[in-house]
Order: structure tokens, then C-alpha cells, then sequence
């Protein structure tokens, strides 16, 4: 089982021939062109914009006046996503090494500034966590962990510098709960779900905030990219929009973390507060 987003191939991190020829390719995508832009418009980069929940949230921030820089691998689908805006499009490969270092240079080279940070690419993988390959195993805390925490780590020292922005990470509400066959996954978004709880702290005072959002199953082209449809019954998916109506408030609101639907709290309040008990009524109702 593969999750290849865009029918693109995997090249492991660690293989530096394969690397320089990503890193390569993904300079040439993000370097950018012509004069930097003027706008006293609020800055917003949105990763993951080709598709889905980014997509729809770049339209939100659209809809709210704000400048818009957009990021994922697909040109045509960033295209769609800025059709009616002045965004600017800045293809990049997150799992290429530099990748998100290369994407935020352009972005604030660009634009001189980023207000709020959207990290939202990520990938999925459903199955036996005894039949995943070691490749995918990487690939997925690449692009969902690391390939993150690196892009955050080039773009929050212009927003401390500036004393103001958001760093906005769309977690799942499986990094919450760990979801059973998708352990690497579940993994991966705990691992920001704790990576935005220590951040917070340590950004205190200086007029800079981190956002978790914390979305249940979502209707996108997340499950097919994975290779395995939402099976589940409950929760139901809900829509991109209604996520990206939520990091907007978020975002308004100054809001630490926000689940969407808010009732998944629960699960993960029970799982945090009685462990045994979350088990035992995971092992009764699934
Ligand atoms: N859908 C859900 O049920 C759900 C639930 C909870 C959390 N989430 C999270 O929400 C986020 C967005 O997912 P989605 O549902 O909107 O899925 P999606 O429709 O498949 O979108 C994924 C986005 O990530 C980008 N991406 C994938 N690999 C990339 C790479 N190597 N470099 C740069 N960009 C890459 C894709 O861009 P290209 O196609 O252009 O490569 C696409 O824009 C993910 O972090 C996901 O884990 C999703």
C-alpha cells in the first residue's frame, strides 16, 4: 500500500544522489520570479494548497482580504485553488531535502512577510503497521513531522522579529487518540500535537501563536492518495470547509487548538483523563 500524493514517487531522505536531484528540482519550483510583491495585506502561506483542507482554507483567507502564498506539488491544482486572487504560487516538494527551507525563503523573499503559517500538506497510510514498508514508514513522518517542524523553523523568526503572526498545524484527531492501522500516521500527528504544546510555551511573550487544529475524518482526496477508503461508520467525514471555517476562527480568535467537530474532544479527553476507560470502551464499541 502506497500514498504517493500526486502519482509522485518516493525517494528516501537518507539516499543523498536521489536527493540532490529532488533538492535540485524543488529550487528550480520554489525559486520564484519577478519583483518582490508591495501589499499592506495580511500574509498567509498555506502548504498542502493544491488540495483539500489547504485549498479550502486558502479560499477562506481569500474571502477575508488577506494575501495569499500557496505551496504543494501540483501547479495546475495550485492554479485552481489562486483562480480570482493575486496569490502567489510557489510549487514545492516538502519531502525533498531543503524542501521547506527553499519554500520559506521564497515565501518571505516574495512577500517580506508571513503573518500566519498553514502547514497543512500531509499524507496518510492505513494498514498493519507488521506489513509497512520501512520506505513508508519515512515517508510518511518526512512529510507529516519533520518536513513541518523544519518549515516552521525558517518562517518563525521573521513573526518573532515582526512580535506578531500564528503558526497554524493541522494535526488529527488520530495524533489525539491513536488510531488502530494507522500507527505511524497517529505517530506522526502526536508528534505535532506535542511539537505545538512545548512551542507555545516557549513562544510566550512574544506576541507570536500556535494553533492546533485537530480534525476527525474529512471528505478529500486524502483516502485515495492513501490507498484505503474511510471505512468507519463513525465518525462521519465532514467537509474542507467546515475545517477551513475553523482555522479561520482560530486564527481570529487567537484559539490554542480547535476540533472539528468539537465533540471529538471527548474521546480525547477520556483517552487523556481515564486511559483504562478509553480502552475498554474502544475494545466494546471500536
Ligand atoms: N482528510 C482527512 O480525513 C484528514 C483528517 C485529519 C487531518 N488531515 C490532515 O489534513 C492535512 C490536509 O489533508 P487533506 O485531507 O486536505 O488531504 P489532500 O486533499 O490529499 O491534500 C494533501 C495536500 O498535501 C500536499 N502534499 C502531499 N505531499 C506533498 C509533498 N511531498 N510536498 C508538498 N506538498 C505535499 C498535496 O499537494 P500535491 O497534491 O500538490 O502534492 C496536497 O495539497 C494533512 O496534514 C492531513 O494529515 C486530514
Amino acid at each position: 500500500m502506497t500514498t504517493t500524493g500526486s502519482g509522485s514517487t518516493y525517494d528516501p531522505p537518507a539516499d543523498p544522489a536521489h536527493g540532490r536531484a529532488r533538492a535540485a528540482a524543488s529550487a528550480a519550483a520554489v525559486r520564484g520570479t519577478g519583483p518582490p510583491l508591495r501589499t499592506d495585506r495580511r500574509v498567509v502561506l498555506v502548504t498542502g494548497a493544491s488540495s483539500g483542507i489547504g485549498a479550502a482554507t486558502a479560499r477562506r483567507f481569500a474571502a477575508g482580504g488577506w494575501q495569499l502564498v500557496l505551496s504543494g506539488r501540483d501547479r495546475r491544482r495550485l492554479e485552481e485553488t489562486a483562480s480570482g486572487t493575486s496569490a502567489v504560487l510557489l510549487p514545492a516538494d516538502l519531502a525533498a531535502p531543503d524542501g521547506a527551507k527553499m519554500l520559506a525563503e521564497a515565501a518571505l523573499r516574495k512577500t517580506g512577510r508571513v503573518d500566519v503559517l498553514v502547514a497543512g500538506a500531509g499524507i496518510g497510510w492505513a494498514g498493519p503497521f507488521l506489513t509497512m514498508p520501512h520506505t513508508d514508514i519515512d515517508r510518511v513522518l518526512f512529510l507529516d513531522l519533520n518536513a513541518t517542524l523544519h518549515l516552521v523553523r525558517e518562517v518563525l523568526p521573521s513573526m518573532v522579529a515582526a512580535g506578531s503572526g500564528r503558526v497554524v498545524l493541522v494535526g488529527s484527531v488520530a495524533g489525539s487518540v491513536g488510531v488502530r492501522e494507522e500507527a505511524v500516521y497517529s505517530a506522526a500527528k502526536a508528534g505535532l500535537a506535542a511539537f505545538a504544546e512545548a512551542l507555545r510555551q516557549e513562544l510566550r511573550g512574544t506576541g507570536v501563536g500556535v494553533t492546533l487544529v485537530v480534525p476527525g475524518p474529512v471528505e478529500t482526496g486524502f483516502f485515495a492518495r492513501r490507498g484505503t477508503p474511510y471505512h468507519r461508520s463513525h465518525p462521519r467525514p465532514t467537509s474542507p470547509g467546515r475545517v477551513a471555517a475553523a482555522v479561520w476562527n482560530a486564527v481570529a480568535q487567537g484559539r490554542d487548538d480547535t476540533y472539528i467537530p468539537t465533540w471529538l474532544t471527548l474521546p480525547a479527553r477520556v483517552r487523556a483523563l481515564t486511559p483504562r476507560l478509553y480502552r475498554r470502551l474502544l475494545n466494546r464499541f471500536g
